[in-house]
């Protein structure tokens, strides 16, 4: 499977930094990878702009699931299809804490984004405490079942899963291969559960604190099939470095 490398910019950077960054990935070489960028929503224009004729898709790091009207502030998923948006990042772990986005929304918002007929990437993951008390499996699974409730196995084969556990993003803590791995094939091994065929062509990614030293390790894992950064996908040698590693696996 062609592996994905996800860059999360979050609330990050100015006009110039993205400029900077984008036209710096944009130089290289095709990675023979699939490369992703969501940028934040004001940077989407330039961002599609820089990026056009060259190998780097757009991704938006969140749409509400309303399809237009009076929601202030909100952004819907045809607008950012407009800018040639074609990813959504979805439950997205600050989504879900910060924002308190529950299963139920995080799935009503993967079945607007199948709709419109763009790409979720589904986040699940649990919390330290959730992994001391060994509830891992359990709390990823209800994370999917609440989508599996929403779309059918066909519309969620067109989505993509990202494991991030919460404990890895944004502390410096990655999650060793053999970890994650196992935490995906769990992953997998439920969704057969649904249907097998699904589950063997289902991207899944890993998070969480990835950056130049050690996506390739992570990528190696029969199981892991791409990254998503938060961080790292910030400085344009260490992003460039994952993509190579993802091209390499
Ligand atoms: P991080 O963030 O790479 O900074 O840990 C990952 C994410 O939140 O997607």
């Amino acid at each position: 499977m062609r592996s994905m490398v996800a860059g999360n910019w979050k609330m990050n950077g100015t006009r110039q930094d993205a400029t900077e960054l984008v036209t710096a990935i944009a130089a290289q070489e095709d990675f023979q990878c699939d490369v992703l960028i969501c940028p934040p929503f004001v940077f989407m224009q330039q961002v599609s702009s820089l990026i056009e004729n060259s190998h780097i898709k757009l991704g938006a790091q969140n749409v509400d699931w309303h399809i237009q009207g009076a929601f202030t502030g909100e952004i819907s998923v045809s607008m950012v299809r407009e800018f040639g948006c074609r990813y959504v990042l979805t439950g997205h772990s600050e989504r879900r804490t910060l924002f308190d986005e529950s299963d139920d929304v995080v799935a009503t918002k993967f079945k607007a984004v199948i709709d419109a007929g763009l790409t979720p990437i589904l986040c699940v993951g649990e919390t330290l405490s959730q992994r001391q008390a060994s509830e891992t499996h359990e709390v990823i699974n209800r994370q999917i079942s609440a989508v599996l409730d929403h779309v059918s196995s066909d519309e969620f084969s067109r989505g993509i899963i990202a494991y991030e556990p919460l404990w890895a993003i944004g502390t410096g803590k990655t999650a060793t291969p053999d970890l994650a791995a196992g935490v995906h094939a769990g992953i997998r091994q439920f969704v057969a559960e649904v249907d097998c065929e699904l589950a063997e062509n289902m991207r899944i990614l890993y998070g969480g604190s990835v950056n130049g030293s050690n996506a390739d390790e992570l990528m190696a894992m029969e199981d892991i099939n791409g990254v998503l950064v938060g961080g790292a996908s910030l400085k344009s040698k260490e992003f460039i470095a994952i993509c190579k590693a993802a091209g390499a696996n």
